[in-house]
Parts: C-alpha cells; structure tokens; sequence
C-alpha cells in the first residue's frame, strides 16, 4: 500500500483550530461519560495523522491513558511525534522516549502513547483490538468504501470497541451563495466518490452508512450531532487551501469528461470574493460516538 497519502502537514496544523471549534460536545461528552468509571482508558487513534486528535482528546480523560497511534504515512507520524513531546512538555508532563513510544507522567496521571505505523485497514497485525476500550478517528473515514467501513465496524464489535467518530463529511455550503455553487459542489462531492484503486470513498455518505453498519449490531448508544467548520472572511489560509482543492478536484472531473464550462469565472468570482475579505463558507460534518452493549 503506498504510504504517501497526499496530507500535507502545514494543511492538517491549519485545519486544527477549524476542527477544534466545530467538534460537537454532546458527542463528545457522551464519550467522555461513558468511560468516566474507567480508571483508565486504552484507545487507537486510527490515521492519527500529526497527532491532533490525541492532542485534542487526551486533555478531555482525566484518568491514565494507553494510546495507540495508527498512521500510514511515516514524515506524518515523525511529526506527530515530535509536535506530542512539545505539547507535553508545554503541559507539565516528564516526557520519556521508549524507542518510538513516548510515556508522559504528571502527578498521578500516566499516558503512554504507541506510534504505529501501518495500515488500521490490518489492524489486527498491528496490535491486539481487545486490548483497548476505545477507537477515535478524526475526518478519517469520509475516505473509506462502505466495505472497507463496514469490515473495521465488524472489528470494532467484535472487540467491543466504543466508536468516536469525528468530523465527517457531510455538504458545504458559500455565504452568500452564487447560483452555480449547487453544480460545482456536486460536481467536488462526486470527485471524493470517484471510483479509485479501492473503490469509492463514501465522502458524505459516510455517516450514513456508519450508522446502517451498526443499525444490525446491539449497541447501547448511538449519538449522530453536526460539527461545522464556520470559515470567515478573515481566514484567508483556509479559504485559500479549500478553494486550491476545489480546483484541483474539479479539474480532474473535466479530464475524466464531465463538462469544465463556466468552472474558471466560478473559480474567480471565489477568489474575487477572497481578494475583498467577503468570503464565508461553511462546511457541515457529522460526529458520532457509539457505544458497545456493556455485558459485564
Ligand atoms: C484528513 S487526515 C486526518 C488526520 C488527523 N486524524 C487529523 O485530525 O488531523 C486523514 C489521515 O488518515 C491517514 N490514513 C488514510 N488511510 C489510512 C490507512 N489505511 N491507515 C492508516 N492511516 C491512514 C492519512 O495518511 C491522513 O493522515
């Protein structure tokens, strides 16, 4: 499997904040009430990328922590690791280098953290799934095929993993609108469901079809909340890595034949739009947090 998986870094680090501000709480606090008898909680971050859901997510445990970091791509892992040192150093923690694992200590809390790379679509080569309580995966699975979701979701009851689902996608939307964003953003949504090596990712059927997977399983809780990215017109950054997407995307549906008219004055209008500090966008992510059936 090629390791290169086309996510820059600066483009993860910018989107953080945007993530961190549109994560929905009652997901989240479902989540974190639902470990809060734990002592400790053992979790895979799968595509952990440079480390921000953990970033993100450890803060929110009170108790101890075993993580397990699954990433494909080897210079996003080497980052993730590095950016995981500074911020626990930043925060307080004894930072100690086991080899390619890293164990921070402060006061009685205790994190260990596995950096793994590899593919999750193997996960068990990789680590033993029963040996954990929870799977986190953030804007991960929107580029998964629905049999690729539905095989992990098989692994996850199986081991009776509790499921936290970040930052899907699910539809976009400029403020205010041009009559021909409609045509262009089906035309990007079919670009993510294009057919490729592995079949279709789901893009922004993905929430859709996680909740189909688990409508067959016992399950004791099923939480779907929006999370949505609010880009405001000061965010020049942003603006200017969604609509080099856009573009990129777009014009590679005009090579594989779907008509390019009227695309360039679209483009422009967006970066005219830029340019006078008028453009917003919003786009629309579902989290979900489920939770295995408890048998003692
Ligand atoms: C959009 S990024 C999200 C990264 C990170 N979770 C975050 O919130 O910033 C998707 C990540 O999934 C990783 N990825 C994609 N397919 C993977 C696979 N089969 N196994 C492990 N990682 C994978 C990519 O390399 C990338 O780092």
């Amino acid at each position: 499997m090629p390791t290169d998986t086309q996510f820059a870094t600066d483009w993860l680090e910018e989107r953080y904040r945007f993530d961190v501000a549109a994560r929905n709480p009652k997901a989240e606090a479902a989540c974190l009430q639902y470990f809060a008898q734990h002592p400790d909680v053992s979790i895979i971050d799968m595509g952990a990328g440079t480390g921000a859901n953990f970033i993100y997510l450890s803060e929110k445990f009170p108790q101890s922590q075993q993580w397990a970091l699954v990433e494909l791509n080897p210079n996003l892992l080497k980052r993730a690791r590095e950016r995981l040192k500074i911020w626990a150093a930043a925060k307080g923690y004894t930072v100690r280098e086991e080899g390619q694992n890293l164990d921070f200590r402060r006061s009685e809390q205790h994190i260990h953290v596995q950096l793994l790379q590899g593919s999750f679509l193997e996960l068990p080569q990789l680590l033993q799934p029963d040996q954990f309580h929870l799977v986190t995966a953030s804007a991960v699975f929107d580029l998964l095929s629905e049999q690729m979701l539905s095989n992990l979701v098989q692994v996850f009851h199986q081991n009776r993993l509790a499921l936290l689902a970040t930052l899907n996608y699910e539809s976009m939307a400029y403020l205010p609108g041009d009559a021909e964003d409609d045509h262009w953003i089906e035309l990007y949504e079919a670009h993510m469901q294009r057919e490729q090596d592995f079949g279709r990712a789901l893009g922004p059927k993905c929430s859709a079809s996680l909740e189909n997977s688990y409508a067959q399983l016992p399950t004791e809780q099923i939480l779907r909340a929006p999370s949505r990215w609010q880009i405001e017109p000061a965010d020049t950054f942003m603006h200017g890595h969604m609509l080099e997407f856009l573009e990129r995307s777009l014009l590679e549906m005009t090579h594989l034949g779907h008509s390019g008219k009227g695309l360039n004055a679209w483009l422009q209008r967006k970066k005219a739009a830029l340019q006078a500090q008028q453009l917003r966008l919003s786009v629309t992510h579902s989290d979900l947090f489920i939770a295995p059936v408890y048998e003692g």
